[in-house]
C-alpha cells in the first residue's frame, strides 16, 4: 500500500472521494427544513394564536429542561467558533485552494448547523420564560472567549472530536425532545427531533471521514483516537459563562442539571466511546505499528474502565441541590413576560 507522508497528503488523496459523497452527506438547500417551518408566522393572526399555544406548552417544561435547552442553544449559537476552527485544519484550510471538497463540506455543514441555533433561539424567545439578554451575553462571551478542543489543526483529532460531539448533541436534543413529549410540549418535541436528525447525519459523515482515513493511515488514526480519549473530549459547553462569571463556573452548575434531568450523563459519554469503537471496528484493526497496537488495547478497554469509575463515583440524582442560572426568568416575571393577544 502507498505510504502517505503527511496528514495533508491523506486529506488531498480523499478529496475526490469526499467530492463524490457531498451530495449524500448534505441536504439540498432548497428542499431542506428551515427554522421557519417550526415557527409561528407572525404575518398572520393565526401566528399570534400559535405563540400563545407555544407559551402554554412551554409552561409545562421543568426548569432543568429549559436550562439544558438554553445551554444547548448557546453552544449551537457559537457556530462561528467551530466554522473558523475547521477552516484552519490541515487539508481543509485555504492554502491557495479555497474551493476544495473539504472547504465545501465545512461550509455546507456550517450552513446546516446554523439553523439549529436559529430555531432553538427563536423557540426559547417565544416561550417568554427566558431572560434572553442574559443568554445573549453568554453567547457573546462564548464566541469571544473561544475554547480549546485540544485538536490543534489536526484533521484526524478534529474529526474524532466532531464525531463524538455530533453524537453527544444528538443525544441531548433527543432527550430534551423526550421530556417535551412527556409534558405535552409537542412543538419542542418535533423541532428537537428535527435537529437531532441533522446531528445524526453529521455524526455519520464525520465517522465516515475517520473510517476513510483509517483505511490509508490506520496507525496514525488510532493514535489520534487514543490521544483524544486521554485528553478527554471538552464540550464547547464547558466554556459557557454567565455575566460576571469565570469560565467553568457556569458549566459546573450546568453539569448538575444535565445529569439529574438525564439529558446528558457520564453514561452517555461511555456509550459514545463504544459507538465509535464499534463503528471504526477498532478491535479488529490489523498491521498496526507497535505504538498503535498499544493504543488499540487502551481504547478497547476504555469503556469498561469508565463504567467501573462511574459506578464507583457517580451520584446521578442530586435533586436537592438548588441550581440557579441568570438565563431563566423568575416565575413572577414569567407571567408578565408572556404575551397576551
Ligand atoms: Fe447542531
Ligand atoms: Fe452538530
Amino acid at each position: 500500500m502507498y505510504q502517505f507522508g503527511s496528514r495533508l497528503e491523506v486529506m488531498k488523496y480523499l478529496e475526490p472521494f469526499l467530492a463524490a459523497q457531498l451530495p449524500y452527506l448534505l441536504r439540498k438547500v432548497e428542499s431542506n427544513w428551515q427554522p421557519m417551518d417550526y415557527s409561528p408566522d407572525l404575518s398572520t393572526e393565526e401566528g399570534f394564536e400559535e405563540v400563545r399555544a407555544l407559551q402554554e406548552e412551554a409552561r409545562a417544561l421543568p426548569d432543568d429542561t429549559m436550562t439544558v435547552l438554553v445551554g444547548d442553544m448557546i453552544t449551537e449559537e457559537a457556530l462561528p467558533t467551530y466554522a473558523s476552527w475547521i477552516a484552519t485544519l490541515e487539508g481543509v484550510g485555504v492554502q491557495g485552494e479555497p474551493q476544495t471538497a473539504w472547504g465545501a463540506w465545512n461550509r455546507g455543514w456550517c450552513a446546516e448547523e446554523n439553523r439549529h441555533g436559529d430555531i432553538l433561539n427563536r423557540y426559547l424567545y417565544l416561550t417568554g420564560r427566558v431572560n434572553m439578554r442574559e443568554v445573549e451575553i453568554t453567547v457573546q462571551h462564548l464566541i469571544a472567549d473561544g475554547g480549546d478542543t485540544q485538536t490543534e489543526n489536526d484533521p484526524y483529532r478534529t474529526f474524532i472530536y466532531t464525531s463524538f460531539q455530533e453524537i453527544a448533541t444528538r443525544i441531548s436534543h433527543l432527550n430534551v425532545g423526550k421530556i417535551a413529549q412527556q409534558v405535552g410540549a409537542t412543538r419542542l418535541f418535533h423541532l428537537s427531533r428535527r435537529v437531532a436528525g441533522d446531528e445524526q447525519r453529521h455524526a455519520k459523515a464525520y465517522k465516515l471521514f475517520i473510517s476513510k482515513i483509517m483505511e490509508v493511515d490506520t496507525s496514525e488514526a488510532v493514535l489520534a483516537f487514543q490521544d483524544m480519549m486521554k485528553k478527554k473530549i471538552t464540550m464547547p459547553a464547558m466554556y459557557m459563562r454567565e455575566r460576571g462569571k469565570q469560565v467553568g463556573e457556569t458549566f459546573k452548575k450546568f453539569e448538575v442539571i444535565a445529569n439529574r434531568s438525564g439529558v446528558y450523563t457520564p453514561w452517555h459519554y461511555v456509550e459514545i466511546i463504544e459507538n465509535l469503537l464499534q463503528d471504526w471496528d477498532i478491535q479488529h484493526l490489523a498491521n498496526l505499528s507497535p505504538a498503535a497496537t498499544k493504543a488499540q488495547e487502551y481504547l478497547c478497554n476504555l469503556p469498561e474502565r469508565y463504567r467501573k469509575l462511574i459506578e464507583r463515583l457517580y451520584r446521578p440524582k442530586d435533586e436537592a441541590e438548588i441550581v440557579q442560572f441568570s438565563w431563566l426568568l423568575p416565575p413572577a416575571l414569567k407571567h408578565t413576560a408572556a404575551i397576551s393577544v
